[in-house]
């Protein structure tokens, strides 16, 4: 096969994925007793993880795109008001056979038919998408591949997990939820035999790991599902037009394209009664479920009403993957969004209302208040009254803010980071277990991009304007990622 990497050698495409601020990164190590700026709070204490997408060699193709990077785990250890960074690749079966091969071996994101012969039936997981804390172990997740268990104090890649045997599939969702009150995680696969199929797998696993439950359903279509919604006695997914057509992968095209012909459809069952009380429901629109802030129900004159707060776009992530029927097509901005579905009317209409008339993603909320009802909402943003856009990056336009909605005051609240900044996806960590909704930290990684340089930066959740109590400045740039999570030093036995 004639890759353009036997054209370009061992050299890194001149592409927006791969060059300024975007350019991979590659450095593994550690830096103890970090720079800080301010005070770190003393309650925090334990360490924040985030999962990013480092490409570990030159792409088999120059139009490899950014989701297609080696799953590069970084780690900030708080302890007494001090910060030590650590940041490790995860150990997957692709890269160490690249590292072996000190090539690339595998083609374009999520095609087997693009890879090299020498790795033919070999798993392409990049394990670069999210970390997971449950039942007290780490895990690094991608949506196509299996968990990678990490030590929790090292980052060492302890191996590809299948929960002693409870996981058939052979793929396990970026985005498992965590329930609050029962300690259970509720997670799915689909794509589960590593082809395009419409099978859904969902998983209820109780706080001490093993599997409660596993289930079954069939969407209409073999579309991309990164993320899906959990409420206390129901789980929603929003099966969106970004379909898999298995003739055009074999033919060495995208795994996923936009087909805005197709509708969005919702399927809702009970938590309970599972699968066999699925309910289907269509989109007006060809409409797209980017990310999630949370599921939850309110009973209106006697009916149960299932709300969906999440990020929607009218357009596919056509950053990363085409529309189908216009090459030119630009992806559309996210806003945040509030679906409503009356349960008890026998109807499959819902209610759409904009929730946040800010564009946005990567939303969060105090995960203490996940499946019921959450008022205090974290997304990344961009305020051009505060400041200008950023060039466009590999993932499309940059953040130049955290906002905050209060939805019990109706009031925003954006931290600006400053020219040349861009802040990623936040987290939330009360001030303490019993500390009232949205009263903590909100944590966040900045590129510095002038710089060349990344921060981690804490704010009190309450006063974003005011600007962090502690910037955590790092000596070098880590690469841009995508989802985190915090777990205290007591969980982790530190
Ligand atoms: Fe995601």
């Amino acid at each position: 096969m004639q890759t353009t990497s036997d054209l370009r050698g061992h050299l890194f495409p001149d592409t927006r994925v791969f060059t300024g601020y975007a350019a991979p990164v590659r450095i593994e190590g550690e830096v103890h007793d970090l720079e800080v700026v301010g005070t770190i709070p003393r309650e925090l204490d334990g360490a924040y993880y985030r999962n990013s997408a480092d490409h570990a060699h030159p792409p088999l193709f120059d139009n490899d795109i950014f989701l297609n990077g080696d799953g590069m785990v970084h780690m900030v250890r708080l302890e007494n008001g001090h910060a030590d960074l650590t940041t490790r690749y995860v150990q997957t079966t692709k890269l160490k056979l690249e590292r072996k091969a000190r090539r690339a071996l595998f083609g374009a994101y999520r095609n087997s038919f693009t890879d090299l012969p020498e790795v033919a039936g070999q798993d392409n997981n990049t394990a670069n998408t999210a970390v997971m804390w449950h039942h007290g172990k780490l895990y690094a997740l991608k949506e196509s591949g299996r968990p990678y268990e990490l030590d929790p104090l090292t980052l060492a890649t302890l191996g590809e997990r299948d929960f002693d045997g409870q996981l058939q599939s052979k793929t396990f969702t970026a985005h498992p939820k965590y329930d609050p009150e029962t300690g259970e995680c509720i997670a799915f696969g689909y794509n589960t035999q590593g082809v395009a199929d419409k099978r859904i797998e969902v998983y209820t696993i109780a706080a001490d790991g093993h599997f409660t439950r596993t289930e079954a359903f069939e969407a209409p279509y073999s579309s991309m599902v990164h993320d899906f919604l959990v409420s206390r006695n129901y789980i929603a997914f929003v099966i969106c037009p970004m379909v898999c057509d298995w003739e055009r992968v074999q033919r060495g095209e995208p795994y996923w394209h936009w087909d805005s012909t197709k509708k969005t459809q919702i399927a809702i069952f009970s938590r309970q009664e599972g699968v066999k009380s699925i309910r289907w429901y269509t989109c007006p629109v060809a409409a797209m479920q980017t990310h999630s802030f949370n599921a939850w129900e309110e009973s209106i004159e006697g009916s149960t009403v299932l709300h969906l707060d999440h990020f929607v776009t009218g357009s596919g992530w056509l950053s990363q993957f085409p529309d189908i029927h216009d090459p030119d097509a630009h992806e559309r901005p996210p806003f945040g969004e509030r679906w409503s579905f009356n349960l008890s009317d026998g109807q499959d209409w819902f209610e759409i209302r904009r929730l946040i008339n800010h564009v946005g993603e990567m939303p969060v909320i105090d995960p203490r208040y996940a499946m019921r009802r959450a008022t205090q909402f974290y997304f990344g943003t961009s305020n051009t009254a505060l400041g200008p856009m950023l060039p466009l990056g590999p993932k499309g336009p940059p953040f130049t803010c955290l906002g905050h909605y209060d939805e019990t005051r109706d009031t925003f609240d954006f931290y600006y980071a400053g020219p040349d900044s861009s802040p990623e996806e936040p987290y939330f960590v009360p001030r303490s277990a019993d500390a009232p909704e949205g009263d903590g930290w909100l944590m966040c990684m900045v590129g510095r991009r002038a710089e060349n340089r990344t921060d981690l930066v804490i704010l009190d959740a309450k006063k974003l304007s005011q600007g962090p109590v502690a910037t955590i400045k790092f000596p070098c740039r880590v690469h841009e990622g995508f989802h985190g999570t915090w777990v205290s030093a007591k969980a982790l036995s530190w």
